[in-house]
């Protein structure tokens, strides 16, 4: 018998959002993975993006993982910019990207969260921060995989309309691209 139920299955929504991710995620990853994490410069270039990726999106990330996820969130915006006071650089010459009206929280919070996981995985090597006698609040931090892990749990319940699922993830899509944007005006030149 067909069902009346519009929502999809719950297993897809993340399969859904890995899916449509898929490229965004491997274009940034080779983006950022050309960056020498263990030389000060590129280090620095690399809490820039993210600094200037998160900051038009970390209202809606604090709002979705504290008002869905039942959870706090760490300020990344606040550890990026002590972290690169640190080594000496200001975020105040460059503007962060805008990002698009109508984001879907839940495709921000996929996102943010999500980028825990290669975080994770990249400090396991040299890092400027720790190489460098700095501290790396952003690197180190590992707050942000319980919100990965709420969001996941959010993803494995959720069932929502197919339309509302394919908002989020071009919401999600969007996102990636605020960090490509990030990474673009993330210039060695721009910062100090
Ligand atoms: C050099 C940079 C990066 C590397 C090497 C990397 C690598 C990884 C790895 C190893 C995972 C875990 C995959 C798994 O456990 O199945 C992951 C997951 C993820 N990363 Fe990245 N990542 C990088 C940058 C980013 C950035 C900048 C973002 C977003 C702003 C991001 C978003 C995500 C998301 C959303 C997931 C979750 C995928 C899923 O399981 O649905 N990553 N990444």
């Amino acid at each position: 018998m067909a069902s009346k139920d519009k929502s999809i299955n719950p297993e897809s929504v993340h399969d859904r959002l890995r899916a449509a991710t898929g490229a965004a995620h491997e274009q940034l990853d080779s983006r950022f993975g050309a960056l020498d994490l263990g030389e000060r410069d590129d280090y620095a270039r690399f809490l820039h993006a993210h600094y200037l990726g998160l900051l038009p999106v970390a209202d809606a990330f604090e709002a979705f993982a504290g008002s869905v996820l039942d959870t706090g969130v760490p300020d990344y915006p606040a550890m990026l910019r002590d972290d690169l006071s640190d080594l000496g650089l200001s975020v105040a010459g460059v503007g962060a990207p805008a990002a698009p009206e109508g984001l879907h929280p839940a495709g921000v919070a996929y996102v943010v969260a999500g980028s825990r996981l290669g975080l994770a995985s990249l400090r396991r090597d040299r890092f400027w921060g720790k190489s460098g006698g700095c501290a790396s609040r952003y690197m180190t931090d590992d707050a942000g995989l319980n919100v990965w892990r709420a969001m996941a749990g959010w993803m494995r319940g959720a069932r929502l309309p197919a339309s509302e699922v394919s908002a989020i993830c071009d919401s999600a899509v969007s996102v990636f691209a605020l960090f490509e944007d990030g990474l673009v005006r993330s210039l060695p030149e721009h910062a100090g």
